[in-house]
């Protein structure tokens, strides 16, 4: 007898034009920088078009839809028809992340499974200063820091320099630039007002670990496996560039620091080092409601002692990066890793 295949509804919400269809137009040698890597980067329709062919190949019936901020389309996916399992990559909704745990809710609410982590874990994760204080509390390093609800500061705040400043709730590295990390007190107050100009508060104050940067992917529950360490090289950095990944390092192929960052996989750590990642970061993300995959960001300090700068749930999956090379190295494929995830997800009995 033929077994019903499992349908997959692979959920995202694009509006408006990619941009990253543009780069298609630009010419490398116009650059004026020599170029590392290649800058016609994938658009979010074809990375979402490459998981739905990968599910497929491992056996679902799977189709991603773009919801295009319709809750109307949304609400209707869920209730006429629902699939078995919404792979569930919408990140924000409204043109805000901070509805991300809103639409997980709406999942809950129409019973339907989905991947990835629960409201709750999405919409912690995104308050920086209250997922620390958790860390905190229960042990987890984090590096130590000020919440800020006004650009101004006293100058004995108790911090040392050099300090970094962040947005307490953006992701992606939005906010983030060469002049982020401070080195004094006229340094900080200058860019707080900057910050403070473009950004909600509150607004991240912390103590700026200067060392080797980590990744640290886990996927699964039933236990959570860490998968081999990304470590980022900044050593091709020009001066003027802090060793950190600005959003300019992260998403801009125009721009040269993108080209100049490199990665490694396996991070080479000594024994003892690697253990005492792989319990905090285990810690922070079962302490932080993380389900299913999660990307922790560490920083080793001079003396190797390790520190959580922050929890992704529901990282970026795309092949071959970031928690999709980590996996890889793990010797579990992108297709396997996804259909591991779907699997997660059926698991689990949606709410009664
Ligand atoms: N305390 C710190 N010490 C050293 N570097 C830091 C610190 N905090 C942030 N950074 C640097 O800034 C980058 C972005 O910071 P963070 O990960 O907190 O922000 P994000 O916007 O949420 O990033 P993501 O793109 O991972 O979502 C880090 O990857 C790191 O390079
Ligand atoms: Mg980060």
């Amino acid at each position: 007898m033929k077994t019903k295949k499992t349908r997959v509804l692979v959920l995202y919400n694009q509006v408006g034009k990619d941009e990253y269809e543009d780069l298609r137009k630009v010419d490398p040698l116009s650059l004026g920088f020599k170029t590392e890597y290649p800058i016609h980067v994938s658009t979010v329709k074809e990375e979402y078009n490459a998981i739905v062919k990968a599910l497929r190949s491992e056996g679902f019936r799977a189709r991603a839809v773009n919801v295009e901020e319709n809750l109307h389309k949304l609400e209707t996916l869920l209730h006429r028809n629902p699939p078995d399992v919404v792979f569930n990559l919408i990140e924000f909704f409204h043109d805000t992340s901070r509805l991300e745990g809103s639409v997980a809710g709406m999942y809950e609410i129409h019973r339907v499974a989905y991947t990835g982590a629960p409201p709750f874990a999405l919409e912690l994760c995104q308050r920086k200063g209250l997922t620390k204080q958790v860390l905190l509390a229960n042990g987890v390093p984090t590096p130590r820091f000020r919440l800020l609800f006004h650009p101004t500061v006293p100058k004995r705040h108790g911090l040392h320099y050099p300090l970094i400043i962040k947005p307490a709730r953006e992701d992606g590295s939005s906010g983030i630039d060469k002049e982020s990390v401070v080195y004094d007190y006229s340094g900080l107050t200058s860019r707080l007002e900057k910050v403070f100009a473009t950004f909600a508060p509150p607004i991240i104050v912390e103590e700026f670990i200067e060392g080797r940067e980590l990744h640290v992917s886990i996927l699964g529950n039933d236990p959570p496996v860490v998968l081999p360490i990304i470590e980022f090289d900044f050593s091709e950095f020009l001066p003027d560039h802090p060793t950190i990944i600005s959003y300019a390092a992260k998403w801009d192929p125009l721009d040269e620091a993108y080209h100049r960052m490199h990665s490694m996989c396996p991070a080479k750590l000594p024994k003892r080092v690697q253990k005492k990642i792989e319990e905090i970061a285990l810690r922070a993300y079962k302490l932080t409601g993380c389900r299913d995959y999660a990307r922790l960001d560490i920083r080793l300090d001079k003396n190797n002692h390790p520190f959580v700068l922050e929890v992704n749930p529901n990282p970026d999956l795309t092949e071959g990066v970031s928690f999709m090379e980590s996996a890889e190295k793990a010797g579990i494929s992108f297709s396997e890793t996804l259909k591991m995830i779907v699997e997660f997800a059926l698991q689990r009995k949606p709410v009664k």
